[in-house]
Formats: C-alpha cells, structure tokens, sequence
C-alpha cells in the first residue's frame, strides 16, 4: 500500500476521527511508520528513541511474539467456550508469577476491561458499592472506571465525583499532601493510611455500609511517577478489609517484570492483593488483559448464575501473544535487565539532579522513573513549563519522553525492557544538552536553570 504524506494523514485524521483523540507532540506531530526494539521509525527515517511504550514491553514487533501471533492466526481465533491449550497454559504461567493465594484468571481485552470487571467482582464478592480510590489516579476509560479516575472526572469537564467515590491522597512522600518537607519521613507513612481507615470509618458511619474496594496502582504512573513509602499497601489493605473490602492492585502499567526485582509491583510492598488487573504489557502491542483473584472472589462471581462471556478475552491468538510476551521476558532475562538498566538510569538522573536545581526530585523502580521538575527546590513548587520545554527539545533531539502528574512537571520514563545502557547514556547526554543550552540562551525558561556548583549533594 502507497504511504500517504503526513499532510494527508493529519487531514484524514481531522476529518474521521474524533476530536477527543489527542496526539503527542500536537503542535508538529509524530508519524511513525514501523518499529524495532527500541526504536521507532517515522515517514522520514527519522530514529526515535522510545522511552515511554511500556506497552511493547519486550521490545516492538519483537519477532518470536509475532510469529506466535501469525502462527495462530493461521490456524485457529475463537472464543473460550472450545476448549484450547493456549488459554489454559496462559493462565497457569500467569498464575505461577503470582503469590498463592491469587490463583485464577478471566480474560478480557484492555486495562479498562479488567478493571471494570475487577470492581464488579469486588461489589459481587462484599454486597458493597463504596470505592476508594487515589487523586489524580487513572484506570481506564470505561463508565465505570471514569468514575474512580479523579484524573478524568475532575477535569473542568469531567463528570465530577460520585457519591459511592472517596478519594484518599496521592502517597507521595516529595509532594503530596504529607511530604519530606513538612512531615517526618516516619509519619508519612501512617498519615497517608489513617485518611484511607477514616474514609472508611466515615462510610460505615455516615451510611451504615461497608468498603467495596480499594484500588491503586502499585507504583503511580498516572499521578507522577510516585513510589509509595514503605508498608503504606500493607497498612492500607489491613484497613480496608477491617472494613470489609477487597483490595485491587491495577498493574496494567507496572506489571511484568518492569520493576526489576519482582514480577509485579505489589511485591515490592510484601501484600497480597484480592484481585489484580494486568495489561498493556502482557501482549506487547496485542489488546489481551487479565484479571487475576481468589478461589472465593471467582466462587462468589459463579453463585450469581449468571455466565462470565467475553467474545475475544482469552481467544487462542491473544494467548498465544501473551504466552510469547512471557516466554522472553524469562529468555531474555529482562528483569535482570530492567533492574541494572534502571539503577543505572535512575543514578544518572539523580547526577544530573546534583547539577540542576530545576529538578526536585529524582525516583523509581527498575525501568519506571520519574524526574520531577520545580521552580526552586525550597518551596518545591511544580514547574511544569520546565518540563514541557525539555520534553519538547528532547523530541527535537528525537527522544521520546512524556510529560505527567497532578501538575504535568514530572518527566516520566517507562521504556521497553530492552533499553540498554548505552540508550541511557544517549538519553541523560541529550538532557544535559538541553540543560546547557537553556542556561546558555538565559531565556526567560532558561533563567530558571541553574547550574549547582557544589556536586556534592
Ligand atoms: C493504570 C492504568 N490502568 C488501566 C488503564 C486502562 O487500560 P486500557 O487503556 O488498556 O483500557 C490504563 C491506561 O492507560 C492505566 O494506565
């Protein structure tokens, strides 16, 4: 098929596809026309590197995951009602990566869909509708899940907050609500789970219920990159289920492996969730997701009566993906790879944070950093026109990042987990060029920029 210019693709875009559709970069969008590793090629030629598809996580068009996906095409796509290999060992691996107690799966098509069935679960298993869920946290674009994502429903338009929605703070110890600056590092902790217990305390009192669910993601992408403090799950999930919730990890983003020392995140923070939701990961590009829960969770789904069918979730092809997606993270030891790939990002970082005071706060786990930008380090407030401008210069220097967070100054970075080494070296050059060249012009954004002379904090 003849490529049609880039012209003639935005025009068509315009013309068919909604308007709600954003694109990176809006001003001089991105083309891009096939995909390697890493690396992403537009119209032109032109090499991206990629530093935010956490989607194609073992590496774009990576070729023993396409050919597991032909293959099957070739031979056979229905759905779960005939019985097949691929569904039942896709679950089983997944199964194996997860503590015991987590031991069966429903398969669905996107983060959305798992979430959204996540939730049903939980209201089926506890006879509750009350959710708590984290400002400024996203988990997908259904109805259902719009309602938990004070990303989305906060927005000027946005649907607003509903009476079964209780928001508890961001854990987010450098500038949330209890942070390093006004509280002790060994209260934050606690302050941020005394809000969940009284959110809980106050729907048993005020309506007489108990909690349906609890859910965050286990590392915060959507919010701004934020590492939750030490045993802040653990003391969250013994709260929520004194009040008679489930709790509900959402590791679409931060799941399989990306951490580097564990599969999932959760693991980090030594809990069990009732329910888990994975995703974008898991087919590298494909649209397979899962839930993952309890005996009793799925046994209490099942005396309803009522029939779980998803026409794709769980087809033989998707699986097949997905078997192929795990099958090379264990091949290619991409934890390993995530782990010392990631400290080495995150160290490099935190140099270039030792040099620049435009950046506050450096912070991660494996291959999922975030670069927080503000205006002056005492105040901590955010700088997100810093943050923009860099991401945009990075572009130009055709570096992929992206721009997140409550106050959209903090850098996010969650590439494929075949980044290497060198890709970082490529990425913090490129930043400290960017740097220099902002405190060498003085522009206005560059007066802000200054270079610390003493390097050793
Ligand atoms: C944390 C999280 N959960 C759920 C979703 C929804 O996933 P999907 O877009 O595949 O429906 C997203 C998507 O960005 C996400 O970031």
């Amino acid at each position: 098929m003849e490529q049609m210019s880039k012209d003639e693709t935005i025009a068509l875009r315009q013309k068919y596809i909604g308007k709600s559709c954003q694109l990176f970069f809006k001003q001089d969008p991105i083309k891009i026309v096939k995909a390697k590793g890493q690396y992403m090629y537009d119209e032109k030629g032109n090499v991206y590197l990629d530093c935010i598809n956490n989607v194609a996580h073992v590496g774009h068009c990576h070729p023993k995951v396409v050919e597991a996906g032909c293959e099957q095409m070739k031979l056979l796509s229905t759905n779960n009602r005939f019985l097949h290999d691929n569904i039942v060992l896709c679950a089983k691996r997944l199964v194996e990566t997860m503590p015991e107690k987590l031991n069966t799966c429903f398969f669905v098509n996107s983060g959305s869909e798992a979430n959204d069935l996540a939730l049903r679960l939980a209201q089926i298993h506890t006879g509750n509708n009350d959710v708590i869920t984290l400002k400024g946290a996203y988990h997908g674009h259904l109805t259902s899940l719009i309602d938990i994502s004070h990303y989305k429903f906060s927005l000027p338009g946005g649907t607003g907050q509903k009476s079964h929605v209780h928001l508890a703070s961001s854990p987010d110890i450098y500038r949330g609500k209890y942070n390093t600056k006004n509280h002790k590092k060994e209260e934050i902790c606690r302050l941020y789970t005394e809000e969940v217990r009284s959110i809980c305390e106050r729907v048993r009192d005020e309506k007489g219920v108990g909690i349906c669910a609890y859910i965050a993601e286990s590392l915060i992408s959507c919010g701004g990159q934020v590492i939750p403090p030490e045993n802040y799950l653990k003391e969250v999930y013994n709260h929520v289920r004194a009040y008679g919730g489930v709790c509900i990890a959402d590791e679409v983003q931060v799941g399989f492996g990306r951490v580097g020392t564990h599969w999932w995140a959760f693991q980090l923070q030594d809990v069990v969730p009732d329910i888990v939701t994975i995703g974008k990961p898991m087919g590298n590009g494909h649209p397979v997701a899962a839930v993952v829960t309890t005996e009793e969770i799925a046994e209490s789904f099942r005396k309803t009566g009522v029939e779980y069918f998803n026409t794709y979730g769980g087809n033989p092809v998707s699986c097949a993906i997905a078997n192929a997606v795990m099958d090379v993270i264990v091949e290619e030891n991409l934890m390993q790879n995530a782990l010392e790939v990631g400290e080495y990002l995150l160290d490099r970082c935190v140099e270039l944070m030792n040099r620049y005071s435009a950046i506050g706060d450096v912070r991660g786990r494996g291959l999922f950093i975030g670069i927080e930008f503000v205006t002056d380090r005492e105040s901590r407030t955010p700088d997100p026109e810093t943050a923009s401008f860099i991401n945009k210069r990075m572009k130009e220097n055709l570096i992929l990042l992206s721009v997140d967070g409550p106050d959209n100054n903090v850098i996010k970075m969650k590439p494929p987990m075949v980044f290497s080494k060198q890709n970082v070296d490529e990425v913090v050059c490129a930043l400290d060029e960017v740097f220099q060249e902002m405190e060498q012009t003085n522009s206005s954004r560059g007066s802000k920029i200054v270079e610390i002379e003493d390097k050793t904090k």
